[in-house]
């Protein structure tokens, strides 16, 4: 696979992780903000609750300590006039011994004026009720009929976060049950002690909870909203570096693809054979098609390849660069003698060269080799023409030296031969001594 779809997809993966990275971690925050709303609603509706049982807890008891009492007396007022429904209580109206009239408060008509005043004060609201009413004006509404009929049923409380007026109010209701005071004034309808008499209702409002509990969301939502950016970021951050790095390895592997190719290209371009050699394994890591078209089959070492051996050449008659670059470090020529497939001898000249590590170490070797067997041959001719040309010219020179010697013995030989001439016509001449030799007969002596 090519690189750059290797770069391209590790790329658009990085960015699906990272959006799904994102995304889970928005939710994450949402999820957790909204069950922290979910929550902080809860918390308020339950110290409403508690509010409210608090409140329904002190009017009960309220409440028992006036059945306590059979009812408490009371300055008869136009507030406070007798209740009619007592009308059949003895001594419900009596007259303090300075003539002021008092009248008797049974507990659910104390209750009701306690909680009117509580309820314009402070907002929670309180109702006594019943399903069998002594007086109408206690009747309940709905859902106090529907907690009512729980009761009967055997539930122990009702509560629920209603709407009244416009308003938000945590209401909770939890049955009276008809004690032994109860019965002065409730027998006649019939309760036995024991009996659930009716309930008392507490409405406690919701909005100074929900403020507790917006406050709190606005805080929790800041902090959510930083810790979130603060995540997002992180992770743009994250994937941004890990881009960097893709793009930063492609870029290498571009840079490296480009210069491996111009390298072959150099490589290739050399007409003669070319090897980089392994100074450890003398495996061939590079080469170009002019020294593998001449590779012969076999593992991939120098001396397999080049030579058909099994083992390296150290040792054997064969001068092997790699071990002569090793020792020395240095660039060196060395000649081969190598055989073609037909035995034909051929002399090679082999350029090697090192490439030292840090260290100085020998890593591997640059090896290019020339066929120089014409060359070598027509030196050979050479050689043997000028020698042949040496023998002529000795065999020439020995020849016309023997003929000069023989000139010289003839000349030798001529030169005797003409003295003796010479010496005989003197001594023909001096014989003869005549008139009519060549002197013209006159005597020379
Ligand atoms: C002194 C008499 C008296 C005593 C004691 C008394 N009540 Fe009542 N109660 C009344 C009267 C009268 C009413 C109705 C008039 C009113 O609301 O004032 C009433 C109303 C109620 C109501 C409202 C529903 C309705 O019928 O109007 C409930 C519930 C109730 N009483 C429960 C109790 C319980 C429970 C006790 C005992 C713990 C108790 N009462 C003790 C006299 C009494």
């Amino acid at each position: 696979m090519a690189d750059y779809i290797v770069a391209e997809k590790a790329l658009r993966e990085l960015r699906r992780s990272a959006l799904l990275a994102a995304l889970f971690w928005t939710l994450l925050l949402v999820g957790s903000f909204l069950w922290f709303i979910h929550h902080a609603r809860e918390q308020s509706v339950a110290l409403a609750k508690k509010e409210a049982e608090a409140t329904i807890n002190k009017d009960l008891s309220f409440r028992y300590w006036a059945t306590k009492h059979g009812g408490v007396y009371v300055p008869a007022t136009d507030e406070t006039p007798p209740n009619p429904y007592l009308s059949n209580i003895p001594d419900r109206d009596i007259t303090l011994p300075s003539g002021k009239p008092l009248t008797l408060m049974n507990p659910a008509y104390m209750m009701r004026q306690t909680m009117q005043q509580y309820a314009d004060i402070y907002g929670t609201k309180g109702h006594l009720t019943s399903l069998k009413l002594m007086n109408p004006m206690n009747k309940p509404d709905d859902w106090e009929r529907k907690a009512l009929e729980e009761f009967e049923k055997g539930v122990k409380e009702v509560s629920e976060v209603t709407e009244l007026d416009g308003k938000s109010y945590l209401c909770l209701m939890r049955p009276t049950f008809t004690a032994k005071g109860c019965l002065k004034c409730h027998a006649a309808q019939g309760y036995k002690e024991g009996d659930i008499r009716g309930g008392l209702r507490a409405s406690v409002p919701m909005d100074p909870y929900f403020v507790i509990g917006k406050e709190s969301m606005n805080k929790f939502f800041i902090s959510h909203s930083v810790i979130g950016i603060i995540g997002l970021v992180g992770i743009g951050l994250f994937f941004r570096q890990n881009r960097i790095s893709i793009l930063r390895q492609e870029e290498s592997r571009n840079k490296e693809r480009i210069h491996g190719k111009f390298l072959e290209d150099i490589i290739e371009s050399l007409t003669h054979p070319f090897y980089v050699i392994d100074a450890n394994d003398y495996s061939i890591p590079l080469s170009n098609s002019a020294a593998t078209r001449n590779f012969a089959s076999g593992k991939n070492t120098c001396y397999a390849k080049t030579r058909g051996r099994d083992v390296p050449c150290s040792g054997s008659a064969h001068i092997c660069p790699l071990d002569e670059i090793k020792r020395t470090k240095k660039p060196i020529k060395v000649e081969h003698i190598n055989r073609d497939e037909q035995g034909n001898e051929k002399y090679i000249e082999v350029h090697a060269y090192p490439i030292l590590d840090a260290e100085g170490n020998v890593l591997q070797m640059i090896e290019y080799t020339f066929d120089i067997t014409e060359r070598k041959n027509a030196d050979a001719a050479l050689l043997k023409l000028s020698e042949e040309l040496e023998n002529r010219v000795m065999n020439r020179t020995k020849e016309l030296e023997e003929k000069n010697e023989e000139l010289e013995r003839l000349n030798k030989l001529f030169v005797g031969r003409e003295l003796r001439m010479i010496e005989l016509k003197q001594k023909l001449a001096a014989l003869e001594k005549l008139p009519d030799d060549d002197t013209g007969g006159k005597s020379v002596t």
